[in-house]
């Protein structure tokens, strides 16, 4: 198993990206673990599981952005995975700019990507709007970089939110259109990766609108949870986060139509494990009065021990940039076979 999955190091991490991918990662680098401690126990296997995790920053520059923000967010953003528990040691963590295949890949699947298929896509079209004239050809072809970034190392799983479902169908479009025109059937350069979007927290909605995702980009902070707010501002968002007067009903069905409540009891579901319907037989019949400050309660349980290692790791520019060479070489290693294949396959002559 090959486990990949990447974040833009745009702002700060959020409980949107905790819940709906960060969380999936680290269950995942732990399960593979294990996998590899079995498969050594009974004498070894040349099949390793790897997992690897990076700071999409080449994704960053496809909209208008600061480089000297760009630059620390990258490093910041290394710290608050590794303080959610992604392990430098077991997971191999990077970043986009520093593993140049990344682009060359992207660059050999332009070939392939065809422009009808980016047109669908529909974060393109959320994110140009009606200014489709004026946006960088970066965005537009964003989602073939990303097909490229896990399409190099012949990943079979990736942990992403709902929102990244259909770039990931677009991958596996792109690897088998590559595969059937330049390969043949015994020989395909690429594997067909698999989205794996958690049935719980696929789309954490903004605190301030139950129908608009939380994200970064929401100018209102007031929007969404950040790993590194504390206690305070943590409880004092959820007191202000948008509600509806009526109490939670004691039934899931009671939830239709009111898309902030459902957000609310998704993300308590979320965090303590527990059925909408255990959430729902415990607070149904109770007003927000009562189901918010326990809900802050659970929030900072969870961020508060992450904001303490992020604050710690942040601080050491060093380690971190370590951290992030040492996962850049294993990845240029991991990503030169695959490479290598691809450039052949289109008749490229590299001496
Ligand atoms: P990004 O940086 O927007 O988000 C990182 C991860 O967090 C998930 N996510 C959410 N999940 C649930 N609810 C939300 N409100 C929410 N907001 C974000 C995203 O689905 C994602 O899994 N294009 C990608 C980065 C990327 C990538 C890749 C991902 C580049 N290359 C290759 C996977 C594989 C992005 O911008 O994610």
């Amino acid at each position: 198993m090959r486990v990949v999955s990447g974040i833009q190091p745009t702002g700060n991490l959020h409980l949107g990206n905790y819940l709906g991918a960060i969380r999936n990662w680290v269950r995942m680098q732990d399960e593979m673990e294990e996998g590899n401690r079995a498969q050594a126990a009974e004498g070894g296997s040349a099949d390793r599981n790897d997992c690897l995790f990076f700071l999409a920053d080449l994704h960053a520059i496809s909209q208008p952005h600061n480089p000297a923000e760009l630059a620390s967010a990258t490093l910041e953003m290394t710290a608050a995975l590794v303080a959610c528990g992604i392990d430098p040691n077991r997971s191999i963590l990077f970043n986009q700019a520093q593993v140049p295949a990344h682009a060359e890949l992207q660059w050999l699947l332009n070939g392939t990507a065809r422009m009808g298929w980016l047109n669908r896509m529909t974060q393109w079209k959320d994110k140009a709007g009606k200014n489709r004239e004026g946006q960088s050809v970066a965005l537009f072809t964003y989602p073939v970089l990303q097909a490229a970034d896990v399409l190099l190392y012949q990943a079979t799983h990736v942990p992403v939110g709902e929102d990244q479902k259909q770039h990931l169908e677009l991958a596996r479009d792109i690897a088998q259109k590559f595969n059937n025109d330049f390969c043949s059937e015994d020989a395909p350069v690429f594997t067909l990766p698999e989205p794996i979007v958690p049935p719980e927290a696929a789309r954490i909605m903004s605190l301030r609108d139950g129908s608009a995702k939380m994200s970064k980009s929401d100018p209102s902070d007031m929007s969404r949870i950040n790993l590194s707010d504390d206690a305070d501002e943590i409880m004092k968002k959820v007191k202000k986060a948008k509600t509806d007067p009526e109490p939670l009903p004691s039934e899931a069905a009671g939830l239709e139509g009111r898309p902030e409540a459902l957000n609310l009891v998704g993300i308590y579901c979320a965090l303590t494990g527990k059925t909408t319907d255990d959430v729902l037989g415990e607070f149904g019949g109770q007003g927000f009065g009562v189901f918010k400050p326990a809900l802050g309660e659970v929030l900072v349980e969870t961020v508060s021990p992450i904001t303490a290692r992020f604050r710690e790791l942040k601080a050491d520019r060093e380690a971190l940039d370590t951290i992030l060479a040492r996962g850049a070489a294993r990845a240029r290693e991991l990503g030169l076979p695959t490479l290598g294949k691809a450039y052949k396959a289109l008749g490229l002559v590299r001496g």
